[in-house]
C-alpha cells in the first residue's frame, strides 16, 4: 500500500479553471529491449492537456498511443524505459519522481482507463468493492463511507439503480455498463486528468456513442483534462477539442478538431479521414467500400528513412525518402510533420 502523506500527494481539491495547463508531455521517447537491441516505440512525442478540454490521440495500431500513456503513468513493463522527455503534472515532472511518488500522483491526479479494462474487473468481487479499492487503500476510507462513495460514482456514470447494483458482480453487468464502472473507478479520486485508452472499442456503436457522451459530460462538468485515445478519427469528431495524430511513434499532426476535419495538414491524417464513414457524403463510400490507408505502418525498429510515412504516401517525392520532416507550425494552433503541409493547406483553401 502506498503511504499517503502531504508531501507525497498534492491536495486533491486543487482548483481547476478552464485553460489551466494540467499535463504537459514534452519530447517523450520510450524504448523496448529486444534481441536485436533497443527498439524505439515512442519518439519525441509532445502534447498538452488543459482543464476543461479533450485531446484525442489518434493513430493506427502500434503507433505508440498506449505505450506513451503508460510511460506518463509510470506503468511501463520492465522491458521498456523512458529514454528522453518530461511529463509535467501542474509543473512537477512525473518522470523525474521516484517510482513510489510517481505512482502516488498517478491514479490520484492523473488516472487512466486501460485499453483492456473490461478484462480487468475481478469476477469474485462486487463492483462496489472494486470501485473503491483505490479510495480505501490510498485514503483509509471506512467500508461504509466507501460504499456510499461507490453508489455516488455509479450514479455519476449513469448506472441505473446504483444503490442496488453496487453489490452486484461484474458478470451481472453488460459490456457498456462494465465500461462505465471502469470509468467510475478511474474517477474515484477525482483526478485532474483522465487518460481513456480506447474506452469504447469493445462496445457496439450505440453504446460507444453513449459512453463517449458520458465521458464528454463528466469532463465538462468537472473541468477535467481528458486524453481520449482511439484509432478511429470518426470517434473524436463530436467529443475532442484538439487532435494529435501519431504515426510510428511520433506526432505527425496537431490541430483543433474542426481545422483538422476541414483541412488536414498531413497526408496520413487525410488518409485516415477518408476511411471515416460520412453520413453527409455518399462519395466517401463509393461502391459501398470505405477506402483504407494502403499498406501497413512500420514495426518499431524498421521505421523507413526520411519521412516514416513515405512508402504509403500518395504525395511522396525524392526529398521525403531522405529528409525527415520536423513537426513545424503551419497555422495558429496547428503543426504538421510534412514537407508539403503548406501545399496541402493551400490546396484545401483554393
Ligand atoms: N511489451 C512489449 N514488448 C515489446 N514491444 C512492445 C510491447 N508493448 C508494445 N510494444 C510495441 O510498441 C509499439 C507501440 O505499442 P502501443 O501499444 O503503444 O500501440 P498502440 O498505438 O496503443 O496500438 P493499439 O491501437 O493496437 O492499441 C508497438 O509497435 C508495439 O509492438
Ligand atoms: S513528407 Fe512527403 S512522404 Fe511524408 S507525408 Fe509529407 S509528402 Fe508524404
Ligand atoms: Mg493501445
Amino acid at each position: 500500500m502506498i503511504p499517503v502523506t502531504e508531501t507525497l500527494i498534492p491536495p486533491a481539491d486543487a482548483e481547476r479553471s478552464a485553460g489551466d495547463v494540467l499535463l504537459e508531455v514534452e519530447d517523450l521517447a520510450v524504448e523496448f529491449r529486444s534481441d536485436d537491441g533497443a527498439v524505439r516505440a515512442v519518439d519525441g512525442l509532445s502534447y498538452r492537456v488543459e482543464a476543461g478540454r479533450t485531446l484525442a490521440l489518434v493513430g493506427e495500431s502500434g503507433c505508440g498511443k498506449s505505450v506513451s500513456s503508460l510511460a506518463v503513468m509510470g506503468l511501463l513493463p520492465p522491458t521498456a524505459r523512458v529514454v528522453r522527455g518530461t511529463a509535467r503534472y501542474r509543473g512537477t515532472d512525473l518522470l523525474a519522481l521516484s517510482p513510489t511518488r510517481h505512482r502516488a500522483h498517478c491514479g490520484t491526479h492523473v488516472a487512466m482507463v486501460f485499453q483492456d479494462a473490461l478484462a480487468a474487473l475481478n469476477p469474485v468481487h462486487t463492483v462496489g468493492y472494486q470501485l473503491t479499492e483505490s479510495l480505501r487503500s490510498r485514503t483509509g476510507t471506512s467500508r461504509r463511507e466507501a460504499r456510499r462513495r461507490a453508489v455516488e460514482l455509479l450514479d455519476l456514470v449513469k448506472v441505473p439503480n446504483a444503490a442496488q447494483r453496487v453489490d452486484e458482480y461484474p458478470h451481472q453487468f453488460s459490456g457498456g455498463m462494465r465500461q462505465r464502472v471502469m470509468i467510475a473507478s478511474a474517477l474515484a479520486l477525482d483526478p485532474d486528468v483522465l487518460i481513456a485508452d480506447e474506452p469504447t472499442t469493445a462496445l457496439d456503436v450505440t453504446v460507444q456513442a453513449q459512453v463517449l457522451r458520458l465521458l464528454a459530460e463528466i469532463q465538462a462538468e468537472r473541468q477535467m483534462g481528458l486524453v481520449l485515445i482511439t484509432h478511429d478519427l470518426g470517434v473524436v469528431a463530436g467529443v475532442a477539442d484538439d487532435v494529435t495524430v501519431m504515426y510510428a511513434g511520433r506526432a505527425v499532426e496537431h490541430a483543433p478538431v474542426r481545422d483538422l476535419y476541414a483541412a488536414p495538414a498531413h497526408p496520413y491524417t487525410r488518409a485516415l479521414l477518408r476511411s471515416v464513414p460520412r453520413l453527409d457524403s455518399g462519395a466517401e463510400v463509393a461502391g459501398g467500400r470505405l477506402p483504407v490507408v494502403p499498406g501497413r505502418p512500420p514495426a518499431p525498429g524498421r521505421v523507413p528513412s526520411g519521412c516514416s510515412f513515405h512508402p504509403r504516401c500518395d504525395m511522396a517525392q525524392d526529398l521525403c525518402r531522405t529528409v525527415e520532416p520536423p513537426l513545424d507550425d503551419v497555422a495558429p494552433g496547428r503543426s504538421s510533420a510534412c514537407h508539403f503541409a503548406a501545399e496541402l493547406l493551400g490546396g484545401a483553401r483554393a
